[in-house]
């Protein structure tokens, strides 16, 4: 390309958007008119056929095609494909258009293909060349761009969307941020608005995708947030961590069913969320004395005493209170999966973590409990004398007072802490256990 000098004025902005009628003796364009007839150089898709699936297009017992846009190479009648998720082959019979069969198509083309076999394919599969699949995996490093208000944590879940595909994920390691001003590497723990950075991705579900290097259409996702749907953040995949692929679960005999046949009783998590000094604990107390009292197989699991083991790593900070109950979660699943039914007693502030949790341990058995007391009678309580440090400006971060509490939009069960009875709210909890199935 011939360089080119546009003389320009910043402050009236001469020759920016259009010409200057103060510069007749420059006769080229202004800058944004050149930059409309530049080429925008468009990184050469170095993989080979891909088309994600955007519809299983079946209008009746005989026809069975696979419709989407062809984002990259090419296919022909008779090539072989992959489905990157199930590593299921087959051919293809016939490649159908609007218009006519096909016999062979290529990027930027919407086609509907009919596969010699039928296979499991749903939307959001990748189909592909069989010689060079895409990656699947469940863990891989990105640079994410954050583009919400409220910073990227590490350890919230997030939705990712690449292509068709949707999957929940989190970040488990921010490796570091870009500097825009000189483009060196910093230290960072969290991501604010239009801050660059390096992190490392974990999915719920294996991604079928390329590096963004190699492909920017299957190498590519958004991250959006799980309550308000708001696209957070965009994402460029770099590549697939090795761990990933080597870590594989490992199936036992003795199953979950078998283990509630045993106690008695199906396995649940009642998940107590509301402020300090509500009163999840002693109502958590309440209802596992009176399961134990029926024989139920219990365990408790209560913010002050894992503060104190498991997670004394963690403060009060978003971040710290996004791993503690990322943590706390996981805990549970086991213990439920051991066929207990587990009390949790955290704030766990944010519903966004509860909705993990909620995720994690199956909506069937996950009991989510809002401990409902207005914040002046957990002040005018005050059991550990935290509210009134706080208020003293010695404790910071403190839920209530100067960090915030998400209440539930639409719990399993709410109680009124500061108008119930212990033993009528622990009685309620145990109804909607009843009311589940869960004990009898
Ligand atoms: S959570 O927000 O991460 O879910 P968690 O339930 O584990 O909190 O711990 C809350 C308990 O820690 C409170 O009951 C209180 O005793 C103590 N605590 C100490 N500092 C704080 C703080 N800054 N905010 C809230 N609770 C605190």
């Amino acid at each position: 390309l011939p360089s080119l000098a546009i003389p320009m004025a910043a402050r009236l902005g001469a020759n920016l958007a259009e010409k200057s009628a103060h510069m007749p003796w420059y006769q080229g364009p202004s800058l944004l008119a050149h930059l409309e007839t530049v080429a925008a150089h468009r990184g050469a898709e170095t993989t080979g056929f891909r088309l994600p699936v955007q519809w299983v297009n079946r209008p009746n017992a005989d026809f069975r095609g696979l419709s989407g846009n062809i984002v990259s190479g090419q296919v022909a009648v008779g090539d072989r494909l992959v489905v990157a998720r199930t590593g299921q082959h087959s051919a293809v019979s016939r490649i159908v258009t609007a218009d006519a069969d096909l016999p062979a198509a290529g990027a930027g083309q919407a086609v509907t293909l009919v596969l010699a076999n039928e296979l499991d394919v749903a939307r959001g599969d990748l189909l592909a060349g069989a010689a060079d699949p895409p990656s699947v995996a469940d863990q891989f490093a990105a640079q994410i761009v954050w583009l919400a208000q409220e910073p990227l944590v590490p350890g919230r879940t997030y939705l990712l969307q690449s292509g068709p595909q949707r999957v929940a994920a989190s970040v488990t390691a921010l490796k570091h941020r870009l500097d825009i001003n000189d483009l060196s590497e910093r230290p960072a723990r969290e991501l604010a608005m239009n801050e660059i950075g390096l992190a490392n991705l974990t999915t719920a579900q294996g991604l079928a995708f390329d590096p963004y290097d190699s492909n920017r259409e299957t190498g590519s996702f958004i991250l959006i947030d799980r309550m308000s749907q708001a696209t957070v953040g965009a994402g460029m995949i770099r590549f697939a961590l090795r761990r990933a692929t080597n870590i594989h679960r490992q199936a036992m005999d003795v199953g979950q069913a078998h283990r509630s046949t045993m106690k008695g009783h199906q396995p649940a998590v009642i998940w107590f969320t509301g402020l300090s000094g509500s009163g999840k604990s002693t109502i958590a107390n309440a209802v596992e004395s009176r399961l134990a009292a029926q024989g139920c197989h219990t365990y408790a699991l209560d913010g002050d005493n894992i503060r104190h083991g498991l997670n004394r790593d963690l403060g009060f900070t978003a971040a710290d209170r996004v791993e503690n109950i990322r943590r706390i979660a996981e805990v549970a699943r086991l213990m439920a999966d051991a066929g207990l039914i587990v009390t949790c007693s955290f704030i766990s502030p944010f519903r966004s973590e509860r909705e993990m949790a909620r995720d994690l341990i199956g909506a069937e058995r996950f009991l989510e409990v809002f401990v409902d007391a207005p914040i002046d009678l957990c002040i005018s309580r005050d059991p550990k004398g935290l509210y009134a440090k706080a208020k003293a400006g010695q404790l910071a971060n403190f839920t209530g007072i100067d960090s915030p509490y998400e209440p539930p939009v639409a719990p399993d069960l709410a109680i009124a802490s500061g108008q119930l009875a212990v033993a009528d709210a622990a009685e309620a909890v145990i109804d909607a256990l009843r009311a589940r199935g869960i004990v009898a």
